[in-house]
């Protein structure tokens, strides 16, 4: 669950990141139901169904971390940030946006928000991130939140993925 506060809210130049609701199961179903989404996730189900999103919403007061919907005022929810503890116990941030939103600066700008808020309000002081190989543009959008690469590239499945694929990992210091 989220530590510290209950229901924090990020809000950035364009975009407020807040704790999900159950109402944006739809939402989200409909935006993460593509394979060019799936398939740069380590843990989001093949095909993405409306119950996954039900699932994922109903985890929310149990789990480790704290994710955020991430909102444009005009569009409504146009993706999901959020950071889990990976199987070292380190803070690790993940994104995804609705492909209709891709190429606007929206998943940088989310980051950054993102990370201000768990380093000041969560108060962690070293995030990492990952990425799969065949995925620049999010390693783009690392390099721009401030990441940097660590070196270590593992094999990782992802549901969306016949086989394993090299992810190369990334650390932010507050
Ligand atoms: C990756 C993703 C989050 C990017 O979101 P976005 O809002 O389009 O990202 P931004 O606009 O903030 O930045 C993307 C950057 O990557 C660059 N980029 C895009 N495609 C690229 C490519 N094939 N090679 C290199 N750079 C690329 C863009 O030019 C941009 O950099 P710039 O601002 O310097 O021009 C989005 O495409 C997505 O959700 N993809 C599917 C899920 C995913 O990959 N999640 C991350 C898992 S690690």
């Amino acid at each position: 669950m989220c530590a510290i506060e209950i229901q924090p809210v990020v809000t950035t130049e364009r975009l407020v990141l807040r704790r999900p609701r159950l109402s944006d199961a739809k939402r989200i179903a409909e935006l993460a139901n593509d394979h060019d989404v799936a398939r740069m996730m380590s843990s989001m189900p093949w095909p993405y169904g409306l119950s996954d999103a039900e699932a994922f919403l109903a985890a929310q007061d149990d789990k480790p971390g704290c994710d955020f919907v991430i909102e444009h005022p005009a569009e409504g929810m146009v993706g999901v940030a959020g950071f889990k503890f990976d199987a070292l116990g380190r803070p690790e941030l993940g994104y995804w946006l609705g492909r209709p939103y891709w190429g606007h600066g929206f998943a940088t700008e989310a980051a950054r928000g993102a990370l201000v808020w768990a380093a000041k309000d969560w108060r962690k002081r070293a995030i990492i991130a990952r990425h799969f190989t065949d995925n620049p543009a999010s390693g783009e959008v690392l390099c721009k939140a401030g990441f940097l690469y660590t070196g270590e590239v593992t094999l990782t499945p992802s549901p969306a993925r016949p086989e394993p694929a090299p992810c190369r990992t990334m650390v932010w210091l507050a």
